[in-house]
């Protein structure tokens, strides 16, 4: 089925179609002034233009011809030629009771029939998780729900950091410190069955590695050396950092889980390395790779470029692959699978913008992949501390991913005992842990999706958290709210209805409920959640003030009861239809 305003904007456009304007013109909107109207149409400025017409005698023509039907209650010009509209209870009614047998809740499937495939997360192997990649997985992951609902056949792929460099300086730093061990012997042929290293030894590793490579120039000859010889197939470095990967993993896992981010591929820069010589080959043969100073490039500029775009380096003097070179390599990978991408949506830090730029364009070049294929760089901003500047801890050091899950739990429990929540005894001590999880996974995925994906926004445990304002744990309480009252009604006998009627009582929640699909398809185009985000906090608003004016276990009338009592449930639906695209769940009760 369609969305409402896709419905009004059909009946507008013939409107503008019978006076020989063009249909297209007939968009109807939400009503920028819901003091004044529900819907308005901005095309009757835009129709008069093109013919030289005055707009308000167009925007009047084109309301004698809506006059006809029977959808509007209020049809009047305003303003320069705006036209403004209300649509009738009967209308929205019948809309409201379609809308809730619809599978896809009306959300435009526009995807039907196409893969994407999203590229996110991005840890580095070796590394613990800290912060800084929290954005990546959370904002990739719900895009990745935004685009199967509606209609796409979605991959999420974590495209781990696992070569380059860093691997180099792992190995490196280890064959220092303990040369006698068997991957460091080019003759051995058996290596340990387990990691030699925990994920927590990791922690210091990578860090010392990477200052005394930053400190000495020896040392970091020594670990580009590794990571050459790596690339190159140097078979205990090879068992040596397949094991750090394994152990980095499951780490990465137990994060992620943490906070429902999922992937269904976890493949990374490595597994594509043998595909590097053949790609780097062919990109000679066809004059799209040039030599430059020993190294070779692609170069991507154009003639109409506002900044300085610089060459892709494919092959650095020494040989070895670059940043770049996997992520083409990465890209002939994707368009192998089955069945063939039609999009990748790459979810990284903004900073990135430039590389992404080049990739893109060298694989256009290159035509890695068919004209058709989509590539969108959905880059996103800086979460940063309350001084402005990138989000550090107390100390001064970046934050562990896990510790700040540990701190949203705690404050989460703090919340809940403020507010006496789940007290009574009336619940296991597990169900607390989950409620309390469930907060805070709400209270971390809503403070970061409800700012536009491309904005820097403020991290603050204690705003995130609150029970009140524009959070996640505000709307997961208004929908448990919702399941108090439908539990209560069980318990009394109280029924509601199979259709609802609108009403004064429940027209605006049911103008709003009818508006979901709509904002899921604003976030999609958009690749960003905040629209959603608005959207169910709004939503969650006027549910609250419905609440507290229709009072509705106490009311006498039982048809009004029923009703009130059904659009209560339908509400409550879409705000966990709407969370869920989040990967944020609702508790049972708070
Ligand atoms: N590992 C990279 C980093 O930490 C992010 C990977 C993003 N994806 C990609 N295809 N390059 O910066």
């Amino acid at each position: 089925m369609n969305t409402l305003l896709f419905q009004l904007s059909d009946t507008v456009g013939a409107a503008f179609a019978a006076c020989g304007l063009p249909h297209e013109l007939g968009a109807v909107k939400i009503s920028d002034r819901p003091d004044l109207a529900q819907f308005q149409c901005n095309g009757a400025m835009a129709a008069a233009k093109k013919m030289g017409k005055n707009p308000r005698e167009v925007a009047a023509q084109i309301i004698a011809e809506l006059q006809k039907s029977d959808v509007f209650t209020k049809t009047e010009a305003v303003g320069p030629g705006f036209i403004n509209m209300n649509i009738t209870d009967a209308v929205l009614s019948a809309h409201i009771n379609v809308l809730q047998n619809d599978p896809h809740f009306a959300i435009p499937q526009n995807g039907a029939g196409q893969t994407v495939v999203l590229d996110y997360g991005g840890p580095n192997a070796a590394k613990p998780m800290h912060v800084g990649h929290l954005r990546s997985g959370i904002v990739g992951d719900t895009l990745r729900r935004l685009l199967k609902a509606s209609g796409y056949n979605t991959f999420g792929d974590i495209h781990l950091g696992d070569s380059g460099l860093q691997a180099g300086m792992v190995i490196s730093e280890l064959e220092t410190r303990h040369p006698e061990w068997a991957y460091f012997d080019p003759r051995a042929t058996t290596f340990p069955a387990a990691c030699p290293v925990s994920f927590d030894d990791l922690g210091e590793i990578y860090p010392t590695a990477s200052q005394n490579a930053k400190n000495d120039a020896a040392r970091m000859e020594q670990a580009q050396q590794a990571t050459l010889k790596l690339e190159q197939g140097h078979t205990g470095y090879k068992v040596l950092w397949q094991q750090i990967i394994d152990i980095s993993i499951a780490a990465m896992k137990k994060n992620y889980a943490a906070l429902n981010v999922e992937f269904d591929l976890w493949k990374g820069e490595m597994g594509v390395l043998p595909l590097v010589p053949a790609m780097v080959r062919d990109l000679k043969a066809r004059s799209i790779a040039v030599e430059s100073e020993g190294a070779w490039v692609i170069p991507v500029a154009r003639n109409d470029d506002k900044k300085e775009m610089p060459p892709l380096i494919l092959v650095k003097r020494d040989g070895a692959s670059l940043y770049a070179t996997t992520d083409l390599a990465t890209l002939i990978d994707r368009m192998a699978m089955q069945p063939r991408p039609d999009r990748c949506v790459y979810v990284v830090d903004q900073r990135q913008n430039l590389h992404f730029e080049q990739v893109f364009r060298a694989a256009r070049l290159a035509k890695i992949m068919p004209d058709s294929a989509r590539l969108d760089f959905a880059g996103f901003g800086t979460m940063n501390g309350s001084d402005g500047k990138p989000f550090k801890t107390r100390a001064g050091g970046v934050l562990k991913l896990e510790d700040l899950i540990t701190m949203a739990i705690e404050k989460a429990k703090a919340r809940m005992a403020d507010a006496h929540l789940a007290e009574g005894g009336f619940i296991t001590p597990q169900e607390y842990d989950d409620i309390a999880q469930k907060i805070a996974v709400a209270a971390i995925k809503f403070a970061d999706l409800k700012n536009a994906r491309h904005v820097d926004y403020v991290f603050d445990l204690d705003a995130m958290t609150s029970f009140e304002g524009k959070t996640g744990p505000y709307l997961l309480y208004q929908a448990v709210r919702i399941s108090s009252l439908v539990r209560k009604a069980m318990a009394q006998n109280i029924m509601g209805t199979k259709t609802i009627t609108v009403d004064d009582d429940v027209r605006i929640l049911a103008l709003l409920l009818a508006d979901f699909p709509n904002a899921v398809a604003l976030s999609v185009d958009a690749l960003s959640a905040h629209v959603l985000c608005d959207y169910l906090h709004r939503l969650a608003q006027e549910f609250s003030s419905f609440y507290n004016r229709c009072h509705i276990l106490p009311e006498t009338d039982s048809t009004k009861q029923a009703n009130w009592l059904s659009i209560s449930v339908l509400t409550r639906y879409v705000l966990e239809k709407g969370l869920n695209l989040m990967g944020i769940f609702v508790p049972t009760r708070m």
